[in-house]
């Protein structure tokens, strides 16, 4: 038992209708004694057929449900990531995007609903009860974690469901716990929790196994923001679903990795991520025609501090404003057109143009004599002369001091 509740203590629940947040509606009533569990399922984008089904599931249970529709926002998210560059050891943090907005809607349903408590169904060996209970603590509400206070297993959850006659979901998204949004889908589980064993074809739904013909992509960024695909404006949300959709028949943005958590855990994960790898490609290929060496450098350990933040779901910590600072002055001249091909499973850049192209085909090019800027080829003699001159004086030193040769 947690905190003592009254008659009309009333919990919200992150409700996906999936195992874990459908158990967690008979232990919220009757071992945690609430009044009332309401179930809050976000709308980050995730397949149409999860909605219907958390909507069944919330019906058989006889709980009131509530979707936030928060694709917008999260869509939003999605692209300051591709700003940085993001990815966390390879995957493109779709959940841990995700779980900040989530956690938000649902603690603004519970106060509009008068609830005392927030509930989620995450376990206590992964990241996202950790990224939940950020936005919820200090917030006034209890915090409640069934599967993770009581140790509950997936083998449990599953007898305790069929016990009662919850609905609970049968084929793939039953045998793994799946995670899908808008960014990414992620897939675990089963016989994937071993990381030697090749993961069957069809734990893949967003990405085809590459066959059909290549195809190329031409996208627009504005100050680092993709604003058009082969040459039409779309939204933020549409946009990325239309490259879910062509990058996927391509087989583009499979990732199977070893992921370390938070915890310290290290797990095998995988996950389909084909818009998501599009536009991180093309963004990168952009920042790399305008951007200098040293503003590329520094750039991509701002990157990977913005994706650590991100994955430990802190994307609101002052940290991350600073971060964006730099990164919002870097993006202002990420402007230009970029045609990735997609070919094999593969995404790659195979053209790009700016206004700001720091490079300079005159200056670069095999067929002009000169560099351009009263600058001729015969100026980088005295600059190779001296490439290299501390190295070899230290090599002189130490080639002299081996021998026992005079220190001065
Ligand atoms: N490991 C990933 C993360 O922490 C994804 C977890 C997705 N959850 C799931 N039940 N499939 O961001």
């Amino acid at each position: 038992m947690t905190a003592s509740t009254t008659e009309t203590d009333r919990v919200a629940l992150a409700f996906s209708g999936g195992l874990d947040t459908t158990v967690c509606v008979p232990l919220l009533e009757e071992e945690y004694g609430y009044d009332e569990v309401i179930g809050v399922t976000v709308d980050v984008g995730q397949p149409d057929v999860e909605f219907a089904e958390a909507r069944e599931t919330a019906d058989a249970l006889d709980v009131q449900h509530h979707v936030v529709d928060a694709r917008e926002e999260f869509a939003a998210l999605c692209l300051r990531s591709v700003q940085a560059n993001a990815t966390y050891q390879g995957y493109p943090l779709g959940t841990a995007l995700a779980r900040p907005i989530i956690a938000a809607a649902i603690r603004d349903v519970a106060a509009a609903e008068d609830c005392v408590a927030l509930a989620h169904g995450c376990t206590g060996k992964g990241n996202d009860q950790l990224r939940f209970e950020a936005v919820w603590r200090d917030t006034g509400f209890g915090v409640v974690a069934p599967v993770r206070e009581r140790g509950l297993t997936r083998e449990w959850e599953n007898e305790f469901a069929a016990e009662r006659g919850l609905p609970v979901e049968g084929g793939v998204e039953g045998r793994y716990s799946v995670d899908a949004n808008l960014w990414s889908r992620s897939i675990e589980g089963s016989e994937l929790e071993d990381p030697g064993t090749v993961p069957a074809d069809d734990i893949y739904e967003w990405t085809a196994n590459p066959g059909c013909e290549p195809e190329l992509i031409e996208l627009r960024f504005v100050e680092g923001r993709p604003v058009a695909l082969d040459g039409e404006q779309h939204d933020p949300v549409t946009l990325v679903e239309i490259l879910n959709e062509r990058a996927g028949a391509h087989g583009v943005g499979r990732t199977d990795m070893m992921e370390d958590r938070m915890l310290g855990l290290k797990v095998r994960e995988n996950y389909e991520h084909p818009g998501a790898t599009v536009l991180l490609t093309a963004h990168e290929a952009l920042e790399q025609l305008v951007l200098t060496h040293e503003e590329r450098a520094f750039k991509s350990q701002v990157d990977q501090q913005w994706a650590h933040k991100a994955y430990q779901g802190l994307v609101d910590a002052p940290f991350v404003d600073a971060l964006e600072a730099f990164l919002a002055t870097t993006q202002e001249r990420v402007t230009g057109t970029v045609t990735v091909k997609l070919e094999g499973g593969g995404c790659r850049p195979v053209a790009r143009e700016s206004a700001y192209a720091v490079y300079s085909e005159r200056a670069a090019s095999f067929d002009e004599a000169d560099v351009g800027s009263d600058i001729t080829q015969a100026d980088a003699t005295g600059v190779a002369k001296y490439h290299g001159f501390q190295s070899r004086l230290a090599n002189r030193a130490i080639e002299r001091g081996d021998a026992g040769g005079d220190p001065g």
